[in-house]
């Protein structure tokens, strides 16, 4: 299927795009090429730490045009660990020594802002109860403790909205040049969009629309925060992958939606964490590591005895999200971040010549920071990543890293 939005690029124009500077929302990347968030788990106690300003610094030296600091909690309650770093006052100093690290080396940064929702293992919890849409068990949390979310009131609401935008508001004034809003992955704003999940019949459930107000509450009101000129992206499921979440029909809609609220990038993806964790990567399924990291005894013996189960196995393909991708390209004139499985500089001069308008990566860059700088000298075409996942189990040892 050839995209219909442009003519169909040459791979020469296609690589001149890749690396020429683009415009995001307000600001200018030096280059088309986004480093992902992946929780590095570099921030001990909550607070991020010299190893984490060290990792963004080598992906900025290694020539991203943009680079994302992963999961941060806009509240101490949307942590789904006690380790995670919630955006506080405390840290903006240390936030700010990582955004000037990272300019000096050339790229901009952006940080990724989030709320867990239902699935925490946060035993700190009041009441040990998670929120959610609605009530449920917390199978994530089962073991750890926090075995019930309850259903969040229209209070908990106002405040969680109010939570983005102070959180957005405090990432600005520590000097990052983007935020992104998770809208995926099964965190509280994807529960709220995903059907089975999202049982409410009031006016936060139901239809698309329904299930969409939380989302726009909460982009609308960074926006007012932000002001006009800040980037504000969006990171949304494809699809959920699992029956009864949600599918490529409505996240298109999701997108227009987005897109008409002022959005200006788009970073898609798809996976629910609590229920289809793989989806995501794809790949090897590290269950062995997973086990030796993990520290909670009884989600230990749980991991051990039902693992292969209840984890299940994607396997990998390169550029895994491009169908359905292509689908949003066609709804959308908003700016498109292409992700999964880029690997090869023929996969980003792909995602150039389909349409999108920025590629993001998360393994290859673990595995190889400098792909981007060697990619351009001509000195690498390819990462070497073997989406084995072994990074996944790596992040709750001694921080993301590839084991190869
Ligand atoms: C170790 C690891 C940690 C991740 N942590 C996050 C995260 O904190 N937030 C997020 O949105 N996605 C996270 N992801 C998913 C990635 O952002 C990305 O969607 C996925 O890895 C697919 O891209 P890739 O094939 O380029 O790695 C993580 C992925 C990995 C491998």
């Amino acid at each position: 299927m050839a995209p219909d939005r442009d003519e169909v690029i040459s791979r020469e124009a296609a690589r001149r795009k890749l690396f020429s500077p683009a415009r995001l929302g307000g600001i200018e990347l030096r280059n088309r090429i986004i480093k992902t968030a992946t929780y590095e788990g570099m921030c001990p106690g909550g607070m991020p730490s010299d190893a984490l300003i060290r990792h963004h610094r080598d992906l900025a030296a290694g020539g991203v045009g943009m680079t994302t600091v992963a999961y941060c909690a806009v509240s101490p309650n949307g942590r789904t660990f006690e380790d995670q770093m919630y955006m506080r006052e405390e840290i903006v100093p240390k936030l700010r020594e990582l955004v000037a690290e990272v300019h000096a080396n050339g790229a901009a940064v952006s940080i990724q802002l989030g709320h867990c929702g239902y699935f925490s293992r946060n035993t700190k919890l009041p009441g040990r109860r998670s929120l959610g849409p609605s009530f449920r068990l917390n199978e994530y949390g089962l073991m750890a403790g926090v075995p019930f979310a309850r259903a969040m009131t229209e209070a908990d609401m106002a405040r969680v909205i109010e939570e983005f935008a102070t959180a957005a508001a405090m990432a600005r004034r520590a000097g990052f040049d983007a935020v992104e809003l998770h809208l995926g992955h099964g965190y509280l704003l994807s529960q709220f969009l995903c059907p089975a999940v999202n049982r409410r019949r009031d006016a936060w459930g139901g239809s698309l629309d329904n299930r969409m107000r939380l989302p726009m509450a909460v982009v609308r009101r960074v926006r007012e925060r932000v002001g006009a000129g800040f980037p504000i992206v969006a990171k949304i499921n494809l699809r959920d992958g699992f029956r009864g979440g949600l599918e490529l029909e409505e996240s298109v809609q999701v997108a227009q939606r987005l897109e008409a609220a002022g959005i200006d990038a788009i970073v898609m993806s798809g996976g629910f964490t609590s229920r289809t964790p793989f989806y995501l990567f794809r790949g090897g399924r590290p269950l062995k590591e997973m086990i030796e990291v993990e520290r909670n005894p009884m989600q230990k013996l749980s991991l051990r005895l039902f693992g292969s189960r209840i984890i299940k196995e994607y396997p990998f393909r390169e550029m895994f999200f491009l169908d359905d991708a292509r689908e949003v390209r066609r709804a959308v004139k908003v700016a498109l971040v292409l992700l999964g499985g880029l690997l090869s500089l023929d996969n980003l001069e792909t995602a150039m010549r389909e349409g999108f308008d920025f590629v993001a990566m998360g393994r290859a860059l673990i595995a190889d920071p400098d792909l981007v700088r060697r990619m351009r000298a001509g000195e690498a075409a390819r990462s070497r990543c073997i989406s084995c996942n072994k990074c996944v189990a790596e992040m709750d040892r001694h921080g993301v890293r590839c084991v190869l």
